[in-house]
């Protein structure tokens, strides 16, 4: 069994090995969720310490790899719980409802993965007729560049684990948007014209602009307090005067952040820019 205790030394001494020479930044993620990666690739390599796994991974460059793979989690999904884009749906018609006909309206896929995220936006505008999509506007934003080739790309191969016609379900009718061929799915020009994949560290860069509606769902569960109010901030300044934001389903705003936003749908995570971020 391996060893798991995250109060052992060596635990931090891998920790800033693997943020020094293998360029991760294990100081911004919680200690629990980096065990467990790390404890599983352990077990997968049969080794019980953290001291002995760290000079395995001294002298295995594939060992590296495997171990920055795990690191990262990118799951996600189309309409990742489909409940909170009924509401978004509701948001997006909100902000049509405002401004001109030709105004733009703003919105950002901050840690956005494959881009699943993006295009469920792109795809819910022009599902909607209370919505103009040509007045939408969507940046997808991820630290990881290859995974944003990906995003660009908007190609998604269906597995077992992986059911994207179940996925694209809430849309009804998704053989608009998306071409099939068997397992592989391609998203439409008309999806991909809608949206910009940027690289972007969301603990340590400035947004990538302002945005009437920012849709940030699953990053907070694995980084730490710091990082988490650091993001906050950043979200928070992204935000234009009346603008939304969309958090993930088991995420919460730390009680120091949270007098930025005000409730819309609290079990849903969306809330509002509040007064108090208008005088900041
Ligand atoms: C679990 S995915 C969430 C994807 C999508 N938002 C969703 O809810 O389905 C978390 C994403 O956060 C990205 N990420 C991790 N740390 C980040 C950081 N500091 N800045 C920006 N993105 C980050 C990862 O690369 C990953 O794609």
């Amino acid at each position: 069994m391996a060893s798991s205790d995250t109060t052992d030394p060596a635990f931090a001494h891998l920790l800033t090995y693997i943020e020094d020479s293998l360029a991760f930044q294990t100081s911004s993620y919680n200690d629990a969720y980096l065990d467990r990666r790390i404890s599983a690739r352990m077990r997968r390599r049969r080794v019980d310490e953290y001291e002995a796994y760290e000079e395995l991974l001294r002298d295995d460059e594939e060992e590296q790899q495997a171990l920055l793979d795990a690191l990262s989690v990118n799951v996600t999904s189309f309409f990742r719980n489909p409940d909170v884009w009924e509401a978004l749906r509701d948001v997006l018609r909100d902000l049509s409802s405002r401004g001109g006909r030709r105004d733009p309206i703003t919105v950002w896929s901050a840690a956005c993965s494959d881009g699943r995220e993006a295009y469920s936006l792109a795809m819910l505008a022009h599902d909607d007729d209370q919505v103009d999509e040509r007045r939408i506007e969507i940046v997808g934003t991820d630290i990881k560049r290859e995974i944003l080739r990906a995003a660009r790309r908007g190609e998604y191969h269906a597995s077992e684990t992986n059911d994207l016609a179940e996925q694209l379900e809430p849309i009804g009718d998704w053989e608009r948007y998306i071409d099939r061929d068997g397992d592989v799915f391609q998203v439409k020009d008309k999806l991909t014209d809608m949206v910009r994949f940027k690289r972007r560290d969301l603990i340590r860069e400035d947004p990538p602009g302002t945005f009437d509606l920012v849709v940030c769902r699953n990053l907070f569960i694995y980084i730490n307090a710091e990082s988490k109010r650091a993001v906050f901030e950043t979200l928070g300044s992204a935000l234009e005067t009346g603008g939304y934001l969309t958090i993930g389903m088991t995420e919460t705003i730390p009680p120091e952040c949270r007098d930025q936003f005000d409730p819309v749908e609290k079990r849903l995570r969306i809330y509002s820019a509040s007064d108090a971020a208008a005088q900041r």
